[in-house]
């Protein structure tokens, strides 16, 4: 079964079918426009900064002045705290290509895709970090 008809099939036994369109695009060039709020779970820790900052501007590109951007991934804490974020760091590194990166890593970087990073919200090992375009 293809990806597609996987992920169809998927949506629609979790009973949230009538509710989603499934969308195929290239964050680098283009993401559905005028959303409330947009999720990246996961995926700005596969780039290194040219690249994530790119996924960043599609976004706020694509999104209205008042779009939500959320972010569900790791922050690296401070040294001699919170391992895991350093572990994962490392596996991104060797495995694809990318990084975690700290809260002031975290402020930068949206800054420069045209974002503000207004609040972070931990969950469990990761967070959810809230931004709004600036
Ligand atoms: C680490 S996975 C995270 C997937 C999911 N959000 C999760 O948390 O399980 C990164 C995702 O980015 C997608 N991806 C990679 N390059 C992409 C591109 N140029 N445009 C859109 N999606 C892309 C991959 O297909 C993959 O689903």
């Amino acid at each position: 079964m293809s990806l597609r008809k996987a992920a169809r099939a998927y949506i629609a036994s979790s009973g949230v079918g009538d509710r989603c369109k499934l969308l195929a695009d290239d964050f680098f060039e283009s993401v559905p426009g005028n959303a409330d709020a947009y999720l990246l779970k996961a995926v700005l820790h596969d780039w290194y900064d040219p690249e994530a900052t790119r996924i960043l501007k599609t976004i706020r590109a694509a999104g209205r002045d008042d779009s939500l951007l959320l972010i569900i991934e790791q922050i690296i804490e401070p040294p001699n705290q919170g391992p895991e974020g350093k572990f994962s760091d490392l596996n991104m590194l060797v495995a694809a290509g990318g990084r975690e990166r700290t809260r002031a890593e975290w402020d930068d970087l949206l800054r420069a895709g045209g974002f503000e990073l207004r609040r972070v919200h931990p969950a469990h090992s990761v967070a959810v970090l809230e931004a709004a375009a600036i």
